[in-house]
């Protein structure tokens, strides 16, 4: 039997186990990349692991989730990053060089290689045929010290396209129905690998725009074939010695398969607040918008900006909306500033922010209170946009150019009636915000400012867990209520002992309190648990707080991977009724913790309520020494000694 796209690269890539659906694999990998936001813990726990060098073929590090300096917090960050990144033989993108997907699909993507970055939009870079997956930032620091990465070998998806996308609908409508038919779980374990004959009409960055939001489906990855699109974009960009041809063999075996023909797909639009919560954008036409964002890592092409130029071109957007647009790189504005579509954008009124993530991750252009904002991003869940009460709808470049036009939700068929714009054969490379590390220098010194706090260690597991329920949350919390990440505390991503005081407080504010009080104690969560970004602060406040484990319905992947390398039990009800009979104080015992997490099942008695429950510890091997060793890091210390 052949092979799939997805299996060539890892057989490639396999240091331990075999390509058997769940099992655990380990994986060399080629390339990592950071950002600023889940970055400098990265750093800090690379520089704990005391390698000189990084390991990696290429490993980057970028700079394009908070670049405000309203403080010297972020100015200090982004320093000390820089400083690390020339120490220690690391690509290091400036600020203003562009969000990191968009700038490594442009400059460092190669198909066939393994990514691994510390963001869940990792996966981006499948567009160009890599594996890229968003991981944690000790598994990306363990990936630069050399270590392998382990997932559970995912199922794969084939994703066929059938057909080509009529003029007003776009690559983005492609995974708002991908999203429609999976939801944000139905994608856990899973790689969605595309085909077809449809593929052929989408340029790399329209691939991208597919496997970056294929994130909101949970799963492992995304990724397409390498073939000529893949050669024309890498020639385009200059750089077409990293072609490999990367197609799957004819009897490649699939575990599911879905078709979407193209030719009869319809403008999308995923309402508030989950980028599942998809519909036809005809049926909710007419709704007034405030606002209208273009841009972040899945929407902020040259190829993206052009049709929002050519929509916009001439006209003036309407009165009561604020339309943004964030160019997604340093090339893309250079680009457009160079062939003079920018003064279009800016003649209709649109405010050009700067190339990064901007208004995605709440860091500016907040909506206003019960304010509706159509964006062309990728998550849209409540209070991410910095503003509690806004509804945010998340849909193409294609419907938020007309909409701003007519200050509503429309259909942009009725306005657009010309296909995709052509890529170009040529890109402006201009790499001048990416600083080369340095040949092995051990005078660089690496600055720490004040706000660069460590980060909090875990000990070996005791012998039992008796504590407190502190908290009791619903199905589908994010890692943004866990752990929020808006203007006024990204400053602080450094810092966890100021950012644990927030955690959990979008769900319960006295959450930090209670505690701090009870010195720790157990977490109850309902399915999905942590689901959304890769952010391991989402771990690293809880672990701060003393939490000992969670016991959840179920789990997102990433945040599950989170809590067992901060040595936090990430454990399952057996039987979901369980849930509802757990109230807040209750105080729950786990005997013989060192026994019972060598099996699959552990027992958790409710002293309060007199019983006890059968929960999942649905790990690894590896992962049960890590969670009784107490996290990764203190893992890795154990193998060297
Ligand atoms: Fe940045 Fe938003 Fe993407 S925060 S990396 S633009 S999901």
């Amino acid at each position: 039997m052949g092979f799939t796209v997805a299996e060539k690269i890892i057989r490639n890539h396999l240091k331990t186990g075999q390509l058997e659906r769940g099992r655990e694999i380990g994986l060399k990998i080629d390339q990592t990349l950071t950002q600023d936001s889940t970055g400098t813990m990265a750093y800090l726990q690379f520089e704990a692991m005391g390698v000189d060098r990084v390991k990696t073929k290429k490993s980057v590090a970028y700079i394009d989730h908070n670049m405000l300096q309203a403080g010297p917090e972020n100015a200090d960050d982004h320093l000390y990053i820089q400083r690390v990144a020339k120490k220690h033989g690391i690509y290091f993108s400036k600020p203003g060089n562009g969000i990191c997907h968009q700038v490594h699909l442009e400059r460092f993507g190669v198909p066939g290689e393994t990514l691994l970055g510390s963001d869940s939009h990792t996966p981006t870079c499948g567009g160009i045929g890599m594996l890229a997956i968003g991981a944690g930032g000790l598994d990306v620091a363990v990936a630069m010290a050399g270590g392998e990465y382990f997932i559970t070998m995912p199922r794969i998806v084939k994703v066929e396209l059938k057909g080509r996308l009529n003029p007003g609908v776009s690559a983005k409508d492609i995974i708002l129905e991908v999203l429609r038919i999976y939801g944000v779980k139905g994608g856990i374990n899973k790689i969605f690998e595309y085909c077809g004959d449809g593929i052929k009409s989408l340029t790399v960055p329209e691939r991208g725009t597919i496997t970056n939001m294929g994130a909101e489906l949970g799963a492992t990855t995304s990724i397409f074939p390498s073939e000529e699109n893949t050669y024309r974009f890498l020639k385009a960009q200059g750089r077409e010695k990293d072609f490999i041809e990367l197609i799957p063999d004819k009897d490649a075996y699939y575990d599911e398969e879905i078709i979407i023909d193209l030719n009869k797909l319809e403008p999308l639009i995923a309402c508030p607040h989950s980028p599942d919560n998809v519909v036809n954008v005809t049926s909710i036409e007419g709704t007034k918008v405030n606002q209208v964002a273009i841009g972040s890592c899945t929407n902020s092409s040259y190829m993206d900006l052009m049709k929002v130029a050519e929509i916009l071109d001439g006209k003036t957007i309407a009165e009561d909306v604020s339309l943004v647009i964030s160019p997604g790189s340093k090339q893309v504005l250079n680009m457009l500033a160079q062939n003079g579509v920018l003064g279009k954008l800016i003649s209709s009124g649109a405010r050009i922010l700067e190339c990064g993530c901007g208004p995605c991750i709440g860091m500016g252009q907040a909506p206003n209170t019960n304010g509706i904002s159509l964006r062309t991003f990728n998550r849209n869940f409540k209070g991410r946009s910095g503003t509690v009460s806004a509804n945010v709808y998340l849909a193409s470049p294609e419907v938020a150019a007309v909409s701003a036009l007519t200050g509503c939700i429309t259909d942009p068929r009725k306005y657009v009636n010309k296909l995709s714009i052509d890529m170009p054969e040529i890109f402006i490379v201009n790499d001048n915000l990416i600083v080369e590390p340095a040949e092995v220098d051990n005078n660089i010194e690496i600055i720490r400012g004040p706000n660069i706090r460590p980060f909090p260690k875990n000990k070996p597991l005791g012998r039992r867990i008796r504590e407190k329920v502190l908290i009791k949350v619903e199905d589908n919390i994010t890692t943004d209520h866990i752990m929020p990440s808006n203007a006024k505390l990204l400053p602080y991503r450094s810092n966890i002992p100021y950012l644990a005081d927030y955690c959990l407080t979008p769900c319960d504010s006295e959450f930090p309190k209670r505690a701090k009080e009870y010195n720790g104690g157990i977490i109850i969560g309902g399915h999905n648990y942590g689901q959304g970004s890769s952010r391991e602060h989402a771990a690293l406040a809880p672990l701060y707080l003393g939490i000992k484990a969670v016991m959840a319905k179920s789990f997102a992947r990433i945040h599950k991977q989170n809590l067992i390398n901060n040595g936090i039990l990430p454990l399952v009800f057996q039987d979901e009724s369980n849930y509802d009979d757990i109230d807040l104080l209750d105080e729950l015992i786990i005997e013989d913790i060192l026994n019972q997490i060598k099996k699959d099942m552990v027992i958790v008695k409710n002293k309060t309520k007199a019983t006890e429950y059968k929960l999942l510890l649905d790990v690894k091997d590896r992962q049960r020494k890590i969670l009784e060793l107490g996290g990764l890091l203190n893992l890795m210390n154990f193998q060297n000694k």
